[in-house]
């Protein structure tokens, strides 16, 4: 099938991508000229793992392309998937100028039937506006499918290959039918294609990632009062989860949600709540807890530290908003380290990914250390903050060498007091118990 792609951010190039790589002839379309290049070099101007490859192969097959040329792109397509992005506005309802220019552009330059599908996550209504925009610039026949995408970054290729499931909304057999086909192989395992109507889509993308909000703030919530009352969230959470009816998954004590999608979907579906007449008070909830959440390790810096924090150094050990990504959108570790800085600190930081998106960030307000040990060096304490896997079994006799003292701050739990306190350090998690007096006996 022959498809065009608009917008070659995570979702549209890993989207564009998997399409080519089942067999599709796709077209990828950027406004941003030097990405369009990038990519057409064969560098990929973000970091997702597989993606590279991927795309190299499906290029070299003539599979795949790269361009700025919309006009030529939706001549090429049956289907026009609008992949832009719609990042929260002021009050919280997500802005669509982007989605809107995309569609009026595909409209004005249609020459026959097409089907625009918005893979966008936008709030409920927006397929009508599509319609409406669409229609005023064109005379051809067109059908508008709501296809919101699922997929985690860190994972997103095997998310988009092998899906729960797929949801497609729309009110044409005929897209309906063309969806289905487009989508087939990427379900031969089994996952249901979900065709329903296109508002039903629009929510259930907004609905599945408030309720995953919500399982991460609550859990968080569950840590607070574990510290609280004495008790130790790592076991409260094996308890619950395996209960099947609420699952393990996403039941993670840490430093709150981050990225581009959580924190702006909550806000939309706020937002559209609150202008159908709804206070949606459970999603404020959600939000106004991940806020607080986000400065948990900063209030445990205080209190261990007696509020006496200028001049200290810190070192950090992931900036990512989640593993195996360089997407630092919303992430806990940028309000930290402002934060320090703010109180007069020395910051020292690693990611395995990160360090260039943090540079564009902090510029020389802080350092950057290719290996994570470097970090350390001087340091008062270590904060961890993005749970690399790489970081789960650290060198810790030589951590403690590095370190000015040997002070560890876990924001997401990935070691184990008893053992912290075997190995000497000082050790503050999240709703667990710290080890204030470490033993250093094994
Ligand atoms: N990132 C995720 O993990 C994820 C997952 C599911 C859904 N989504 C949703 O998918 C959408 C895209 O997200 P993203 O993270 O890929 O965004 P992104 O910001 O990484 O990429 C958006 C791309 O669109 C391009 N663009 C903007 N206006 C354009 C125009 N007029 N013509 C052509 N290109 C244009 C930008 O240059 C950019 O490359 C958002 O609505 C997001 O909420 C994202």
């Amino acid at each position: 099938m022959k498809i065009c792609v608009v917008g070659t951010g995570y979702v549209g190039l890993v989207a564009g991508t998997c399409l080519a790589e089942s067999g599709n002839d796709v077209i990828c379309v950027d406004i941003d000229d030097e990405k369009i290049e990038q990519l057409r070099q064969g560098r990929v101007p973000i970091y997702e793992p597989g993606l590279e490859e991927l795309i190299k192969r499906n290029v070299a097959e003539g599979r795949l392309a790269f361009s700025t040329d919309l006009g030529g792109a939706v001549r090429h397509a049956l289907v026009c998937f609008i992949a832009v992005g719609t990042p929260h506005g002021e009050d919280g309802a997500p802005d669509l100028r982007a989605v809107h220019k995309v569609a009026k552009d595909i409209g004005s330059m249609m020459d026959g039937y097409r089907i625009v599908v918005c893979k966008s996550t936008v709030p409920v209504g927006t397929h009508a506006q599509i319609r409406e925009i669409l229609s005023a610039e064109t005379d051809q026949p067109f059908d508008v499918v709501s296809n919101p995408e699922f997929m985690k970054e860190g994972a997103a290729i095997e998310d988009f290959l092998k899906p729960d499931r797929v949801v497609i909304g729309c009110s044409s057999d005929k897209a309906g039918e063309i969806m289905r086909d487009l989508y087939a192989p990427f379900v031969r395992g089994g996952a249901p294609i979900l065709v329903m109507d296109n508002a039903s889509a629009e929510v259930t993308k907004y609905g599945a990632n408030a309720l995953l909000a919500a399982k991460i703030s609550f859990i968080n919530e569950m840590a607070n009062l574990c510290e609280k009352v004495g008790a130790d969230v790592a076991q409260v959470r094996q308890g619950m989860g395996l209960d099947k009816r609420l699952g393990m998954h996403f039941l993670y004590a840490g430093l709150g949600y981050g990225g581009s999608c959580f924190p702006k979907d909550v806000k939309a579906l706020i937002h559209t709540a609150h202008t159908s007449g709804l206070d949606f008070e459970l999603m404020k909830a959600v939000e106004s807890v991940n806020q607080r959440q986000k400065r948990k390790l900063y209030e445990k810096l205080e209190a261990f530290y007696e509020g006496d924090l200028k001049g200290r150094t810190f070192a950090i050990w992931g900036l990512a908003f989640k593993p195996r990504t360089d997407d630092m959108r919303e992430a806990p570790a940028v309000g930290l380290i402002e934060d320090l800085l703010r109180a007069g600190c020395k910051v020292r930081v690693h990611d395995p990914e990160a360090m260039d998106v943090a540079r564009g960030i902090f510029q020389d307000r802080i350092t950057y250390h290719r290996h994570n040990y470097d970090a350390l060096e001087g340091a008062d304490a270590l904060l961890l903050v993005t749970e690399w896997n790489e970081f789960r079994r650290p060198d810790f006799d030589r951590v403690r060498r590095m370190l000015k003292a040997p002070v560890i701050f876990d924001g997401r739990n990935i070691w184990e007091p008893a053992e912290m306190d075997k190995l000497g350090f000082y050790y503050f998690p999240l709703g667990r118990p710290s080890v204030t007096q470490p033993t250093g006996h094994a």
